[in-house]
């Protein structure tokens, strides 16, 4: 072995030792006479002492620079007095060099990755990603995201999963997002999908009598790219038989807890099980941030018969709703804080967002301070009473289409909460059930929310006589305001799984030719099954508090999901493309 220790491990216990370490020239000083190199490894740092009275190692360590790989061996004495690095695990010793040999040069690297590092562009960071990874915060975040991995496996182990590969040249799964086709050189035309999530193979291998499964799996989704999604991801996926959806929730709660517990020292109660439909009612989001302590109320039933169009219209609309968001103490907000608000619920095409601000209650309508008071007058003191109003507070107000005022007043109660630090606390997990099974699409068509074999809760005959009202077994595990995970029981018969086909519009041809498989393993014995998947990327961005998922991920791609380090996707030469009988559309070739 090249090395007895790693530089960032070196300590007093090590004093008067001679030691070597290897590692790269995070910095270099020369102070008059006498050369310091602070060098790094995975490990950390280590200051080491070149002095004249060494004249070779001092030569080498002269024509050091940044990111060359050397290999130093010296002895270790403690630091003066006063000269102590309380920032370093080893900066209460230094090494004194007795021997330095370059390993390898490096030319200037694009960037400094020492204390230089700032306001590098994240561009290019990802084209130099090698040198990327060296800065410790990169490397402590891959690091924390294997001991993630590594205890994971262990709960799972100990609780009896096996852990299963599955196929990534396969046939589409619908999660609903685009698939990554894979063009067939065998057959011409024919296409593999990249998977979307493990799905139906996990389904199967519970069919096969597996009983328990997890694979940290690779899912590959084409769909526009957030701060919080990858095109390809990571999966923690799990598939469990004979469990109920209460005793799956319980052990991936347990693992949970497990996990920030061992890793961070943070302790979880017992997770709140909310209903969707409350999620909903008081949180306008299916992923709540309960670190916020703001809920909205309904007042729909009060604007009925009011002059003022804006609130009439939505109140008598049943698609519409009407919520109100009572802010405490913030009644001095300025107008221009209003005004900005008021753009952000424009973002989510909300049309306006009303106000009152609650000077003297005493006063009744002349304490108020609002532009549409004068057009809701009668009901105006019941609202401010329904929401619990008071002195001091102001109170917005969202209305249209449920769905406009959902995403408008739900983030707008995320918004202010961070802006006016509102939060109580840093960490809030739960669990968000009984989720409806389908949902209308803008096109007036039915989808699954979750995906089409989740079970839904009743008989099928229930199912298919209100599909509208229709709940499905699934739960999905949100902290602060992020779907981590996500999962349901799975249907296991033929029978429901044709019905709930049949509700999403699938016709029998269709299911045939996309699932045959799934409908014959249904056929011979299949168990009721069930299970979940985590984003496991996610979860590593919400525990070391990444502000993007690139962050968290070895090699990611952009936003436009490419890989500036490979430059991935690349055009292939023409006779890669003949063999596989595809000719690229001269006007299409390149999207600009
Ligand atoms: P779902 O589609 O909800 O469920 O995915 C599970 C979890 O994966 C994460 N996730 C993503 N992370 C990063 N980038 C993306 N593009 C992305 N998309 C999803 C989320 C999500 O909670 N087969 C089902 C699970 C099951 O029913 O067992 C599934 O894939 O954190
Ligand atoms: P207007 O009558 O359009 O000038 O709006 C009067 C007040 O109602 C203003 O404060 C608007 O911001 C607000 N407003 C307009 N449309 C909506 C809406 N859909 N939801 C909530 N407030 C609105």
């Amino acid at each position: 072995m090249m090395r007895t220790h790693y530089c960032g491990s070196v300590t007093e216990a090590l004093n008067e030792q001679t030691i070597t370490v290897c590692g790269w020239v995070h910095r270099r000083r020369d102070h008059g006479g006498v050369i310091f190199l602070d060098m790094r490894d995975r490990d950390g740092l280590l200051q080491v002492v070149i002095d004249p009275d060494t004249p070779e190692a001092f030569a080498t360590a002269d024509s050091a620079r940044s990111e060359y790989v050397l290999k130093i061996t010296g002895r270790v004495r403690n630091r003066y007095a006063g000269t102590e690095n309380k920032n370093m695990t080893s900066g209460n010793v230094e090494l004194l060099a007795k021997e330095i040999e370059i390993i390898a040069k490096s030319e200037t690297p694009p960037f400094p990755l020492n204390d230089d590092f700032t306001n590098v562009s994240e561009e290019l960071r990802l084209k130099y990603r090698f040198l990327d990874i060296r800065r410790p915060e990169m490397l402590d975040r891959l690091r924390f995201r294997s001991k993630v991995t590594t205890l994971i496996r262990n709960y799972l182990d100990e609780n009896g999963f096996l852990d299963v590969e599955t196929p990534i040249l396969t046939r589409a799964t619908p999660e609903g997002a685009r698939d990554y086709l894979v063009p067939s050189r065998v057959s011409n035309g024919e296409f593999y999908a990249l998977p979307q999530s493990p799905q139906l193979f996990k389904q199967l291998l519970m069919v096969g009598g597996i009983d328990r499964y997890y694979q940290i799996a690779k899912c590959f989704r084409d769909e526009d790219l957030r701060a919080d999604r990858q095109p390809e991801f990571t999966q923690i996926d799990i598939e469990t038989s004979f469990l109920d959806d209460n005793d799956i929730m319980d052990l991936m709660e347990g693992m949970t807890v497990k996990l920030f517990d061992e890793l961070m020292g943070i302790k979880f109660d017992k997770f709140e099980r909310m209903p969707y439909s409350v999620a909903m009612r008081d949180y306008a989001s299916d992923k709540p941030d309960l670190r916020i302590p703001l809920k909205l109320v309904d007042v729909a039933d009060l604007m009925q018969d009011v002059e003022f169009k804006v609130f009439a219209g939505p109140a008598k609309d049943p698609k519409g709703r009407i919520v109100a968001l009572r802010v405490p103490n913030a009644g001095s907000l300025p107008r221009s804080q209003i005004d900005e608000y008021t753009k952000f619920v424009g973002i989510y095409g909300a049309k306006g967002l009303a106000y009152i601000k609650v000077n003297e209650l005493e006063k009744g309508i002349e304490g108020l301070q609002s532009p549409i008071v004068k057009f809701i007058e009668p009901i105006v003191l019941e609202l401010l009473q329904r929401v619990g109003a008071e002195n001091g507070d102001i109170v917005f107000f969202g209305a249209d289409k449920a769905k406009i005022v959902n995403d408008a007043m739900g983030a707008l109660r995320v918004k202010i909460g961070h802006d006016l630090n509102l939060l109580t606390k840093e960490w809030a997990p739960l669990w968000v059930v009984d989720f409806p099974m389908f949902e209308e699409t803008d096109d007036g068509k039915w989808t699954s929310v979750h995906h089409p074999f989740t079970k839904p809760k009743g008989t099928v005959d229930e199912m298919k006589n209100s599909p509208e009202t229709a709940l499905s077994i699934a739960y999905d595990m949100v902290l602060n305001g992020t779907e981590i995970g996500g999962g349901s029981l799975r249907i296991n018969t033929l029978e429901m799984q044709k019905a709930v086909f049949e509700a999403l519009g699938i016709s029998e041809e269709e299911a045939e030719e996309k699932f045959s498989f799934l409908l014959n393993a249904l056929k011979y014995g299949a168990p009721p099954h069930g299970g979940l998947a985590f984003g496991l990327d996610r979860l590593i961005m919400l525990m070391t508090g990444a502000s993007s998922i690139r962050d968290v991920i070895a090699f990611p791609k952009t936003k436009t999901a490419e890989c500036p380090l490979t430059e991935a996707p690349a055009e292939v030469d023409s006779k890669q493309l003949r063999e596989l009988g595809i000719r690229v559309r001269e006007k299409e070739k390149k999207v600009e």
